[in-house]
């Protein structure tokens, strides 16, 4: 069974000091999470230094706080995270004031990148050809998009990427009305849209996100290749529920 993947976006939320105590808790008990889970975390671009000094200290055997303090025999399993940006700019480097791109974010480990989410759409005008230049630049950097879809504009979107690039992305799909809602959509219609996005898109990776939870997460997880979570990844014990409960590991009665 290949790995479900479960990506945490923060969003705007968190300075530094609360990013890397994230980090450092969730690290504690990462060894519960099944090999068969990758783990993704989106911070804000200026978070991802702070984020990836504490996976080098953790990487070097030099915590700076609690993890390894804690359990120091899981020192070469405790990098089980990897990390995704919420954007990226159309452009290569060059005088695009406010940007970034894929060059400012060399060395910063930075494996996913999420493009074209819906608040993007709305709050910055982001068009289906700009998240298709978006994927442009990710792909040449060696970054994986992951390109968030409404069921309305899957086709659309897809035309606007290269056909040679679609299947080098990962596909979430995100239905407005459920983000940040509470209001989670019904499993049939997730089924029958992923359906849909592996007929537009070819053999990809299709994630489904907007209000998943620890308690919701596994019914997703049986009908798509894993989970795209906001609200409930800010707190790293939720994710980390969500983590194991993804891949079936914990059923929502068993204890933590
Ligand atoms: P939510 O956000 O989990 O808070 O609904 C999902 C998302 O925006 O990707």
């Amino acid at each position: 069974m290949a790995a479900k993947l479960i990506i945490g976006n923060w969003k705007s939320n968190k300075n530094t000091q609360e990013a890397s105590i994230w980090i450092e808790r969730f690290l504690e008990k990462a060894t519960e999470v099944s090999e068969n889970t990758e783990v993704v975390v989106a911070p804000a671009f200026t978070l991802l230094p702070s984020v990836v000094g504490v996976l080098e200290e953790v990487r070097n055997g030099k915590p700076s706080k609690t993890a390894l303090e804690v359990v120091p025999e899981v020192v070469s399993e405790l990098l089980p995270i990897k990390l995704a940006t919420q954007d990226l700019s159309p452009f290569l480097a060059g005088s695009y004031t406010g940007a970034v791109s894929a060059r400012n974010l060399e060395n910063l480990r930075v494996e996913y990148a999420l493009l074209g989410h819906s608040e993007r759409r709305r709050y910055f005008h982001e068009t289906h050809q700009d998240v298709a230049r978006k994927v442009d630049q990710a792909l040449l950097a060696g970054i994986k998009p992951v390109v968030c879809v409404d069921s309305e504009y899957i086709q659309v979107q897809a035309s606007a990427i290269e056909d040679s690039q679609l299947k080098k992305c990962v596909i979430a799909y995100e239905p407005v009305e459920a983000i940040g809602t509470g209001r989670n959509v019904d499993v049939g219609q997730v089924k029958r849209i992923v359906d849909h996005i592996y007929n537009t898109f070819g053999k990809v990776k299709v994630l489904y996100g907007g209000s998943v939870t620890s308690d919701n997460v596994a019914e997703y997880t049986l009908v798509t290749d894993g989970v795209l979570v906001g609200g409930a990844s800010l707190d790293p014990e939720e994710f980390l529920k969500i983590c194991q409960r993804a891949s079936g590991q914990q059923t929502q009665k068993s204890k933590l």
